[in-house]
C-alpha cells in the first residue's frame, strides 16, 4: 500500500463484514525480529526441514532435533509482539465474529492479548509426551535436560509442532475451514501461501465469496485472484487499516458506496 492508497473501499467492507477472519504466518513475527522460513534471510536456507522438522529425524537424532528447537525457544523468548500482533488482538474485542487462524508456533499472538487462536501448526512453548500425547507448557530456556522428560511418565517430549509428513489436528483444521468458508472477509498476513493446508483457506473463502485482503511485501500465488493485495509490512499496514477503521466508526459509518 502506498502512502496514498486508498483504503476506503476496504473500510466499507470491514465496517459491514459480518465475520472477519485473519490467516497470519510468520511474516508477521519478522518485525519482532523472528526468521521467517523462505526468501534471503528464511531459516530454510540454512537449515534443512528434513533434518529437522520430520518425525523420521526425530527418531533418528532426538537430541538435534531438540537442540534445534531450544535454540529458537530461546531466540523467540526474547521477542516482543509487534503492531501487527497488537491490532489483531484488539479486532478481537472490537470486530463482532472476528477469528485469528495462525500458521506461527511463537506465541507473540497470545503475548499480544489475543486469547482466542487456532493455532494450525501448534505452540513451541508446549511440549507433548511422546506416550501418552499429554501436553505440557514449558517456556524454559534453555530446557534441562535436553531431550526433555515426561513429568508423569518419564518418556521423552517432543516439541508440539507439526512436522513435515504429519496431519495437522483434524479439529482446528475443520474448524479453520469451517470459519474461512463462512466468513465474508479474510485477512492474510505475513504467509508464502503455500504450504497447504493453511494454504487452501483463503481459496475457501474466495470460493465462498468472500473478500480476500492480502498484507505481504511480497507478490504470492494468491496475489492475482484478489480484490485487495496491500504490498507492504504488516506491522506498518495493520495500524493504518485500524486507524481508518476508527476514524469511520467514529464518524459514523465511514461507508461511501
Ligand atoms: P514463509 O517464510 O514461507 O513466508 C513468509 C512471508 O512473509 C513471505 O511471503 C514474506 O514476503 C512475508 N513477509 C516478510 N516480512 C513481512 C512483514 N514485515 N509483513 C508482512 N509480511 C512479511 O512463512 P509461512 O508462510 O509462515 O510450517 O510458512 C508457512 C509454513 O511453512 C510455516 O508455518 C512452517 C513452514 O515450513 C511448518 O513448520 C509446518
Amino acid at each position: 500500500m502506498s502512502e496514498d492508497q486508498d483504503i476506503r473501499p476496504l473500510i466499507s467492507r470491514l465496517q459491514r463484514a459480518e465475520n472477519v477472519v485473519a490467516l497470519t504466518g510468520s511474516g508477521i513475527s519478522a518485525e519482532s525480529g523472528i526468521p521467517t522460513f523462505r526468501g534471503a534471510e528464511g531459516l530454510w536456507k540454512t537449515y534443512r526441514a528434513q533434518d529437522l522438522a520430520t518425525p523420521q529425524a526425530f527418531a533418528r537424532d532426538p537430541n538435534l532435533v531438540w537442540e534445534w528447537y531450544d535454540w529458537r525457544r530461546g531466540l523467540m523468548s526474547t521477542k516482543l509482539p509487534n503492531a501487527g500482533h497488537q491490532v489483531l488482538a484488539a479486532w478481537e474485542t472490537t470486530i463482532p465474529n472476528f477469528t485469528l487462524i495462525t500458521q506461527n508456533i511463537d506465541g507473540l499472538h497470545s503475548r499480544a492479548g489475543s486469547r482466542s487462536i487456532l493455532e494450525l501448526h501448534g505452540n513451541i512453548w508446549k511440549l507433548r509426551c511422546t506416550q501418552e500425547g499429554t501436553l505440557v507448557e514449558n517456556t524454559e530456556f534453555p530446557l534441562s535436560p535436553l531431550p526433555p522428560l515426561c513429568p508423569d511418565c518419564g518418556a521423552m517430549l517432543r516439541p508440539h509442532v507439526v512436522w513435515f509428513g504429519e496431519s495437522l489436528d483434524p479439529n482446528v483444521i475443520q474448524q479453520a475451514f469451517s470459519i474461512s468458508a463462512r466468513c465474508d472477509l479474510m485477512f492474510v498476513v505475513g504467509t508464502s501461501a503455500i504450504v497447504h493446508p493453511a494454504a487452501s483457506l483463503p481459496l475457501a473463502a474466495l470460493e465462498a465469496g468472500a473478500a480476500v485482503v492480502e498484507i505481504n511485501p511480497e507478490p504470492t500465488p494468491l496475489t492475482d485472484h484478489l480484490e485487495f493485495s496491500f504490498r507492504g509490512m504488516a506491522g506498518d499496514i495493520l495500524p493504518r487499516i485500524d486507524r481508518a477503521l476508527q476514524e469511520g466508526t467514529r464518524a459514523g459509518g465511514g461507508d461511501d458506496s
